[in-house]
């Protein structure tokens, strides 16, 4: 059975249609790229597995159950874990903090642990476990943001462009972290505008026009394929 599976998902804004009939299936240790334009649909697809933007139609399937009547605050405890565009900070609040909201839906007791293990991920943020994290680089929020997502100890972790707007040696360090996640086995649906980089980290991608998923492919193929080269990869 997937872990993970989006079956006919309509999302619209006001009547605006943003996902027109998407279909999405992750297995237990995938890790699979989301590929497509600006305005796609991505974020919105994203913000509706994880209850943030409600649905119309559609199905959301976690092991084969349907999740769209568990409320977007306890979809955490679902293991569904979201770093989202923009990064989400709150930038008044330390880096620690921000870090520990992550844990906000956890009673066990090894909070403690996990955030050791951030730590040692991105070293670079318990240098600054104190500093407010609006204080921070582009590249430290982003590593903020998914030590945050980490903390909550998701089993499905989703990427909303993490490498947008950073230095390309920032870019490399961030793909670099986000295949240590990988490889301790956990779920990641990646979305990214730099498909080349993402399509290069994962074994499959889907590849998304106006709303719709136009091609599902390994992600050798993809690279390889002479519509993605010239929409996606800039040759
Ligand atoms: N909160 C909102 N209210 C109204 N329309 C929205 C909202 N969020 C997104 N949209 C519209 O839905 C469509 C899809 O947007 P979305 O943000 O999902 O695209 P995207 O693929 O993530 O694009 P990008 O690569 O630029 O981040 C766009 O036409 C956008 O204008
Ligand atoms: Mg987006």
């Amino acid at each position: 059975m997937s872990l993970l599976e989006v079956k006919d998902l309509h999302v619209s804004y006001d009547g605006i249609k943003a996902v027109r009939g998407l279909d999405i299936t992750l297995a237990e240790g995938e890790i699979v790229s989301l590929v497509g334009s600006n305005g796609a649909g991505k974020s919105t697809t994203l913000r509706a597995i994880c209850g943030i933007t409600p649905f119309q139609s559609g199905k959301i399937l976690i092991e084969g159950r349907d999740i769209r009547s568990i409320p977007p605050h306890l979809l955490v405890r679902e293991g569904i874990s979201l770093v989202p565009e923009g990064r989400g900070l709150f930038g008044r609040s330390t880096v620690e903090e921000n870090l520990m909201m992550g844990a906000y839906s956890r009673r066990d007791a090894e909070i403690g642990k996990d955030l050791e293990k951030v730590y040692s991920l991105f070293p670079r943020l318990l240098e600054r476990r104190k500093q407010p994290a609006g204080t921070l680089s582009g590249g430290e929020q982003q590593m903020v943001s998914l030590g945050r997502a980490l903390m909550s100890r998701p089993r499905l972790l989703f990427l909303d462009e993490p490498s947008m707007g950073l230095a390309p040696i920032m870019v490399q360090k961030i793909f670099e972290i986000i295949r240590t996640i990988a490889s301790t086995g956990m779920t990641i649906l990646l979305v990214e505008q730099n498909a080349k980089v993402a399509l290069s980290l994962c074994s499959r991608g889907y590849v998304m026009e106006s709303g719709k998923i136009i091609l599902s492919d390994s992600a050798s193929s993809l690279l390889a394929n002479p519509q993605v080269k010239a929409a996606y990869l800039g040759q």
